[in-house]
């Protein structure tokens, strides 16, 4: 599924100063896409699934089924065809869950179904040591018997049964995790203080059509009612929300004036709004939103991170880059992972002014950035400081973009027809 070159040791040069104008679509969303080919193991009949961005966690993700038995078939136009009727390996391996985490996503799927599975346990990431084990005491008050050994999850159940589970926090994959093993569950599982990220309505509505018996999701309550049998279905991922925010800062940013097509307005309010107080103009049709920023300059805003609806943590490190373009000072709290700050300390060897104490950066926004060689440690980290370097004096080299490429789909030429002067070179 590679039509490119996507090696890690590849770098993106982006030489700043240019505003950005034009159209571009927004591709699938990673974060829906992942555990609804998950949920495939859940399908006794063939699934279709479309509308998949082009990203190595999506690569990742095939690789983990076909590893379990998956017949799976991708087209030219991006939909997979997974046949999950024999799967005969219920193991997610460590090198796989090492490099992405949300291989945690087949532990529910594999355990109701098949009664059984094995799933490395995914360490500390750069934004935090990020535990599981929300996940799995869910699991248990379903009646599954869990060990951790080895540094694996060995999980089995003859067949969960459904009870009311209170997340003690909210997390996104734990509550999908949760939800896709009482589909197949014995009775009614409620979970309570699930995340309401649209990403789990998207999950929600796909095994919906497979014939999952879920209601409430998108609201903090969800209520499973379990079934005998999953089928087959077909169905297209919506589109991605963070990509889309994303190419809106960027527009800001640059003083540029863009539209976003295959958006979707009514899941980035939180985002949108406080692009509105930066200063620009933000519009909005049913499926496209729109950005002018020509001949404003933009305001430094308060930002607190937090589940959904709230300002979401994935678009975090972007508006520290706006911030620290912007007029006056701006707080970014972050309150969803520790440790997620590492974007700050790359930001300010272009120039930026960035002080961070614990979960909290202050940013004063400065005439200029200048390009640098930088390099990132998460995926939306990187994303800032490609959005650094678009507004940059001179050059900037951004390393490490194996992590950008995770979760967009060719930045650099979604950018460079936006007018961006953008490269990716192999080093
Ligand atoms: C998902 C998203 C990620 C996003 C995050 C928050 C995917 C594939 N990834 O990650 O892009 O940044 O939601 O919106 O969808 N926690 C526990 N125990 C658990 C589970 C979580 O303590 O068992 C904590 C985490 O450490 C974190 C918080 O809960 O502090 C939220 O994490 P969670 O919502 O689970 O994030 P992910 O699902 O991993």
């Amino acid at each position: 599924m590679t039509g490119r070159s996507n090696r890690p040791v590849d770098k993106l040069i982006v030489s700043g100063g240019v505003p950005l104008h034009g159209a571009i679509r927004t591709s699938g969303a990673k974060n829906a896409a992942l555990p609804i080919l998950a949920a495939t193991l859940l399908a006794d009949g063939p699934m279709t699934v479309g509308n998949l961005p082009h990203l190595h966690d999506i690569t990742t993700t095939m690789e983990l089924l076909g590893r379990m038995g998956a017949d799976l078939l991708l087209d030219e136009r991006m939909e997979i065809h997974a046949n999950c009727s024999n799967i005969r390996e219920f193991t997610a391996p460590h090198e796989l869950v090492r490099t992405m985490r949300a291989s945690i996503l087949v532990l529910g799927p594999l355990l109701t179904r098949f009664g059984r599975a094995t799933v490395s346990l995914p360490g500390g990431c750069a934004i935090g040591s990020r535990p599981v084990n929300l996940h799995i005491e869910g699991l248990v008050r379903m009646g599954a018997e869990v060990r951790l050994e080895n540094g694996f999850i060995h999980a089995t159940a003859r067949r969960l049964v459904g009870t009311q589970l209170v997340m003690q926090q909210v997390t996104v994959t734990g509550t999908e995790n949760l939800m896709m093993a009482a589909t197949l569950a014995d009775g009614t599982t409620v979970i309570e203080n699930a995340a309401r990220e649209p990403e789990i309505v998207d999950l929600a509505n796909c095994l919906n059509t497979m014939g999952a018996r879920i209601e409430g999701h998108g609201s903090g309550r969800i209520v499973i009612e379990g079934v005998e049998t999953l089928s087959g279905a077909r169905y297209a991922v919506q589109p991605d929300r963070i990509e889309t925010a994303t190419y809106l800062v960027a527009a800001a940013m640059t003083g540029g004036r863009i539209r976003v097509m295959d958006a979707r307005p009514d899941q980035l309010r939180a985002v949108l709004d406080k692009l509105a107080e930066t200063g620009v103009e933000v519009t909005a049709g049913p499926d496209w939103i729109g950005l002018d920023a020509r001949g404003r300059s933009l305001s430094a805003v308060d930002v607190t991170t937090a589940p959904f609806p709230a300002f979401p943590t994935d678009m975090q490190a972007q508006f520290t880059a706006l911030n620290s373009v912007a007029h006056g000072t701006g707080t970014i709290r972050e309150t969803v992972f520790e440790n997620r700050f590492m974007h700050a300390y790359e930001l300010q060897r272009m120039g930026a002014d960035i002080e961070v104490h614990g979960n909290f950066a202050v940013t004063r926004g400065v005439v200029r950035l200048t390009g640098a060689p930088v390099a990132a440690t998460d995926l939306r980290a990187s994303a800032s400081l490609v959005l650094a370097g678009l507004v940059a004096e001179g050059e900037t080299v951004v390393d490490e973009i194996h992590h950008v490429d995770r979760g967009y789909e060719c930045i650099e030429e979604k950018l460079a027809q936006l007018g961006a002067r953008i490269r990716r070179v192999p080093m």
